[in-house]
């Protein structure tokens, strides 16, 4: 293995466009962050948004709030924002719940065809699966979970029996990217729909759902959005389907018109048909605030910065922690943002990755026996990675994992 040269990651770090972008972000010192694949960063100006919306608008706006100040619309404001992200008209995204009961909305639609099959991947994220579980249960669906190297020959198989093939496309465990374009056209020349979680590539790298003709996604904004914990999440329907769309959950703001407070549910025509209830106004309100760090970015630029920081990662650790198991692939383009890693001595994993986040590297871990590391383009920097690497090393090297109080599970991991 090649020795990296510390000249060379100056040299990047001096050529990085987006290292201005770290200055937006509040970042506690002595701490490198590898987590924001889970909860991304706070952006700078949240906190004044979240005072403003709070003292200002709630306080003394009170209910008027609502029409003075604009929060009525934000959904589809912050929708706007997102679909320029995701490679979506405006008027393709709005924001609103959370991402499990987005999907529950979408598979629902996805799944009103003939076709009997529910395709996805054997390891989607749980929640995703059980998604996928409830409506093959409501719908009377059969739902097949496959492994992700046999997702095309599965949806081959299935034929006209697909109902739908619902994938996340960066893995949330292993951090591999699938082909979004291929298996979308692969599995609508089937006759299926497609759905597409972008949990871990919405903000990473340029998506292009509508060019691909993605029938509809979903995504959070807690993650590589920085919306901040629990955040409103968003879901996609492509323009051809919206108008006769409809979706299980009748609530009143997604009626044509929820302030005629009508004894009878009539969907609104356009992507509002995607609402159920009042959103979670403040989470909303700090959202936009935070996605406007991404105005003036090229996803391009951040995809490329996103493949040098993990490559980065992956060469240090080759040269300094042989032991450790790459489980995100080496071939660059099928990676997502993040470098998963397991340890061959499956009880330590989790103690490694508590002496990691006590010694300023904050990953997280992956029962059973993953630890994640993400890399934020945004905010990180080829010399934060050297600096992760060498803490690491140490951590091995000197077992200070091995300490008792790193071995104690938490609720949270
Ligand atoms: C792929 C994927 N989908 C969905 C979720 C979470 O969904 P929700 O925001 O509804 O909890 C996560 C959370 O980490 C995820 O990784």
């Amino acid at each position: 293995v090649k020795a990296i040269k510390p000249a060379r990651v100056a040299e990047l770090d001096a050529a990085d466009p987006l290292a201005h972008k770290r200055a937006a972000f509040e970042l506690p010192a002595g701490v490198v962050y590898l987590d924001g694949n889970s909860l991304g960063a706070l952006p700078k100006g949240v906190a004044a948004r979240l005072h403003k919306a709070t003292i200002e608008e709630w306080g003394q706006g009170l209910i008027r709030s609502w029409n003075d100040a604009h929060w009525y619309p934000a959904p589809q404001r912050v929708g706007a924002q997102i679909a320029r992200l995701i490679g979506a008209k405006a008027h393709e995204v709005i924001a609103c719940d959370s991402t499990s009961v987005n999907l529950y909305k979408v598979l629902w639609a996805a799944c009103q065809g003939s076709g009997n099959l529910i395709i996805t991947e054997a390891d989607n994220f749980p929640t995703d699966v059980y998604l996928c579980q409830s409506i093959a249960a409501n719908l009377g669906k059969t739902l097949r979970a496959v492994p992700g190297a046999e997702i095309a020959k599965a949806v081959r198989t299935a034929g006209a029996d697909l109902a739908c093939l619902m994938l996340t496309q960066v893995h949330y465990k292993t951090g591999q990217l699938h082909d979004m374009a291929a298996l979308t056209q692969l599995a609508q020349a089937h006759g299926g729909r497609v759905v597409w979680d972008l949990a871990h590539s919405a903000g990473i790298m340029p998506l292009q759902v509508h060019a691909l003709n993605v029938d509809y996604a979903v995504g959070c904004t807690y993650k590589y959005l920085n919306g901040g914990p629990g955040a409103p999440a968003y879901v996609y329907v492509h323009e051809r389907h919206i108008l006769d769309l409809q979706q299980p959950l009748y609530g009143w703001h997604g009626h044509a018109a929820p302030f005629a407070f009508s004894e009878h549910y009539q969907a609104h025509a356009g992507i509002e048909k995607m609402l159920v209830g009042t959103a979670s106004q403040l989470s909303l309100l700090a959202l936009e605030e935070a996605l406007k760090v991404y105005d003036d970015v090229d996803l391009t630029q951040v995809r490329n910065k996103s493949l040098s920081l993990t490559q980065l990662f992956i060469d240090l650790l080759d040269q300094a922690l042989p032991e450790f198991t790459l489980i995100t692939p080496r071939e660059p383009a099928l990676r997502g943002s993040q470098v998963a890693l397991s340890y061959p001595d499956p009880k330590q994993g989790y103690a490694i990755m508590q002496a990691l986040i006590e010694h300023g590297v904050i990953g997280d871990f992956r029962a059973p026996n993953i630890l994640r590391f993400g890399f934020a383009p945004l905010y990180l920097s080829h010399q934060d990675v050297v600096q992760a690497v060498a803490i690491f090393t140490t951590i091995m090297r000197e077992e200070i994992y091995r300490a008792p109080r790193f071995q104690a599970q938490k609720a949270v991991t």
